[in-house]
């Protein structure tokens, strides 16, 4: 059994003193909503606590679906690598970006070497290059990247045809056709999941991939919602999860702070099961409590059973 930790949205705070340049770009309205809003809710003593809970429950590996800055200022990324440092060892410990960890152009490009241990491929593990395959056990980790700069107003993301291609080709590979496929993906890939201007606008191109070559779980941030939806794949809907967003508190308009563990092994007929379990806060009280304990998430295609 793999026991998989997926988190997501961290937006580790408090945001850093803004340079001169950084009033005339969209930053100065990412630092006023941030004032506005996520200062109120968004906090370190609920996300320790948090974190603290996950570790108790000792997972294997942990997913972090993106947006872990919130401007994605040069502080932040190192903010950001102390903080993954903090949740284990880079082989433990597979990072995506969000799209505000792409907040203006160049930034993620330059800052994110800081973050390449935990981005990168077993076979690569100090370059950024997008998507990214890990291999643990019986399971594949799949990372890919939508964070692209926008314009002010506008949290889209962009999935691109070349990114799709090259996780077409991964999906497929025979080499890794009998373990459990897991799809990193920050932005959600289905349909009417949030807002035009906050969605993935080639969403489709995403998709068609998954139609062709399927998945077993897709994990995404980005909503800051408890959601599970699916998509097509070729031997029935692909599963497709989000978490909360680490770091809230009670309160807030979105659900206070969760983490999922799936609990994932071979089954003896010869498939897969993944138990989900889901735990956080009560957006009301505030107390550590279980949303979902160890539920199937789906029926999974057959796989040959462990030699
Ligand atoms: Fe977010
Ligand atoms: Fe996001």
């Amino acid at each position: 059994m793999f026991r998989l930790a997926h988190i997501s949205d961290p937006h580790l705070g408090p945001i850093p003193a803004l340079g001169p340049g950084d009033y005339f770009n969209k930053r100065v309205l990412g630092l006023l909503f941030w004032k506005g809003n996520r200062k109120r809710h968004m906090g370190a003593e609920w996300r320790d606590r948090l974190i603290a809970d996950l570790k108790d429950a000792a997972p294997d590996h942990i997913a972090v679906t993106g947006d872990i800055t919130n401007l994605a200022l040069e502080t932040e990324f190192e903010r950001g690598r102390a903080w993954l440092e903090s949740l284990g060892d880079p082989r433990d410990v597979s990072v995506i970006p969000g799209n505000h960890d792409a907040y203006i152009r160049g930034a993620f490009r330059r800052h994110a070497p800081q973050w390449a241990p935990f981005m990168s491929a077993d076979t690569a593990p100090e370059t950024i290059a997008f998507p990214y395959l890990r291999k643990r056990d019986d399971l594949c980790l799949i990372g890919t990247s939508t964070g692209i700069a926008m314009p002010p107003f506008v949290a889209g993301g962009v999935f691109g045809r070349a990114q799709a291609a090259r996780l077409e080709a991964m999906l497929g590979d025979p080499s890794i056709a009998d373990t459990f496929r897991i799809v990193m993906i920050h932005h959600p890939p289905q349909p009417r999941a949030t807002l035009f201007r906050k969605s993935l606008f080639d969403a489709e191109v995403f998709r068609q991939v998954i139609a062709r070559t399927g998945a077993d779980l897709i994990l995404h941030g980005h909503t800051h919602l408890a959601t599970r939806a699916a998509i097509a794949g070729p031997a029935g809907p692909v599963p497709v999860v989000c978490v909360p967003a680490t770091s809230n508190g009670p309160g807030a308009s979105r659900p206070a702070g969760r983490y999922n563990l799936f609990d994932i092994a071979r089954t003896a007929s010869a498939g897969w099961q993944a138990l989900w379990t889901e735990r956080g806060f009560d957006s009301r009280t505030g107390e550590l409590v279980t949303f979902r304990d160890r539920e199937p998430i789906g029926s999974f295609r057959p796989a040959a059973p462990s030699q």
